[in-house]
């Protein structure tokens, strides 16, 4: 088995040396950009989006929460929020500012939307949100989870001690890591820990996460619980791995304190492509903005503006050698969404044998954060794209997206983002 992997990491290394491509970022881009200068004042500038959306409504009103014994409020604000409850994803890691209460025995749930992320701890007091602001990025709030006539969302950027820094891409963001843990949830420091995203190879993946699903002969570090499960995985890969419910898992835990007892692998790897691609819209939002003041240009932008579109367009994207499947339901709920040309295709169309989606595109170029981009770098970032895409620009950093897929991608951005610059159309 390992042979069968190194072979292919060994191999895959050696394709993107040949094509000049590297995995990373770009030069600076775990520098903490300063945010509470003029430019920004993230923390004295009011959030908007759907949080503060649902603020207004139940302040005014309009909307209405229920308790439940089990949950208290966060099946009513997963439904409030729209975020699909089938989207949960279960952390054990020590991970957190709740760490104390998170372990293999209760660990955290995470659900997202392609705008909020949302964390709840059984037993826990407080519920957690994160959410997109398509200026400020990252922004975070707690929810008392206690029964009360009266809930609120308190902003609370002391979150930013974890969540801006190298690991964030310098802004207000998200988080994901993997790191190998002992029987309570402990992480080892040594064992990895890097940000995960839709670039790093499943082998180095969910450490410290359960991980359900099938993904045949692709080994990864979820479900693995104290150095034993990790030695008898270097001898039986996958013993628990490709199971279909949590309950399938040797664990400890009550499944029945969750909504699902799922912790889906297709959703965790539309998470950690999104939340990386939300902290990039970020720090191209704040870059453009301190250079925009500044020069009154934001021509500068060259570096950041290139690796982003290699994320954009899954240039760097870990290879799949067995077809991943999860929950049906987190499949539905993300496939039915979202923009649709006229022939019926979109960008949240999964692949999931050979790389994750059938479009190689994220679907964000459709969200908030893109479209509030400074018109000045959108129009350059749409200018490269169509380079790109026409193959105008067949340079090796884009040998990866072949004919097809360029055109495909075309057709379907320019009859879907309504504020293409007319060369598009021609
Ligand atoms: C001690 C560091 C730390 C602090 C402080 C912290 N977090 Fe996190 N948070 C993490 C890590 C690490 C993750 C990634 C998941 C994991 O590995 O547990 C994460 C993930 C999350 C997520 C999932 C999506 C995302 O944005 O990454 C939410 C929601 C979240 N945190 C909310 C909060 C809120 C709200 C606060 C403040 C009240 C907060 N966090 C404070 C470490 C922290």
């Amino acid at each position: 088995m390992c042979l069968k992997l190194c072979g292919t990491v060994a191999l895959w290394a050696m394709v993107l040396a040949v094509s000049g491509v590297s995995g990373a970022d770009f030069q600076g881009s775990t520098h903490l950009v300063p945010f509470e200068e003029d430019n920004i004042l993230y923390g004295r500038t009011a959030a908007t989006g759907p949080i503060q959306q649902l603020q207004e409504r139940l302040e005014a009103g309009q909307a209405t929460l229920e308790w439940d014994e089990r949950f208290g409020y966060l099946r009513s604000l997963l439904g409030a929020l729209k975020v699909p409850e089938a989207s949960q994803m279960l952390v054990f890691s020590k991970t957190s500012f709740q760490r104390d209460r998170i372990s293999p025995a209760n660990p955290r749930a995470i659900y997202f939307n392609d705008e909020v992320y949302v964390g709840y701890v059984p037993g826990s007091p407080v519920l957690e949100f994160s959410m997109v602001d398509p200026k400020l990025g990252g922004v975070f709030y707690t929810v008392d989870n206690r029964r009360t006539n009266r809930v609120r969302f308190v902003r609370t950027d002391n979150c930013l001690e974890c969540h801006a820094g190298a690991k964030t891409m310098g802004v207000p963001g998200h988080l994901i890591r993997s790191f190998a843990t002992d029987e309570n949830g402990v992480q080892d420091l040594l064992s990895g820990g890097e940000v995960i995203t839709h670039r790093t190879p499943l082998a180095e993946r969910w450490g410290g996460w359960f991980v359900t699903g099938q993904h045949g002969s692709q080994i990864h570090r979820g479900n693995l619980i104290g150095s034993g499960d990790h030695a008898r995985q270097l001898k039986e890969p996958n013993f628990v791995g490709n199971k279909t419910t949590l309950t399938d898992l040797p664990s400890q835990f009550d499944v029945g304190r969750y909504p699902k007892d799922t912790s889906d692998i297709v959703a965790l790897m539309v998470m950690e492509h999104q939340a990386h691609l939300h902290n990039f819209l970020t720090r191209l939002q704040y870059e453009a903005t301190i250079q925009l003041k500044a020069y009154g240009h934001c021509n500068y932008i060259k570096s950041p503006l290139e690796a982003f579109l290699r994320y954009l367009l899954f240039t760097e994207e870990t290879p799949l050698t067995a077809t991943i499947s999860g929950s049906p339901e987190f499949f539905g709920a993300f496939q039915n969404g979202g923009e649709r040309d006229s022939r019926g295709r979109s960008l949240r169309e999964f692949d999931l044998k050979q790389r994750m989606f059938r479009y190689p595109c994220s679907y964000l170029i459709h969200s908030e954060p893109f479209r509030s981009l400074p018109t000045e770098l959108r129009s350059r970032i749409y200018h490269r794209l169509w380079a790109i895409l026409t193959g105008e620009d067949d340079s090796p950093e884009w040998a990866r997206l072949s004919r097809t897929d360029r055109r495909a991608v075309l057709e379907i951005l320019t009859e879907t983002i309504p504020d293409l610059p007319a060369y598009w159309k021609l």
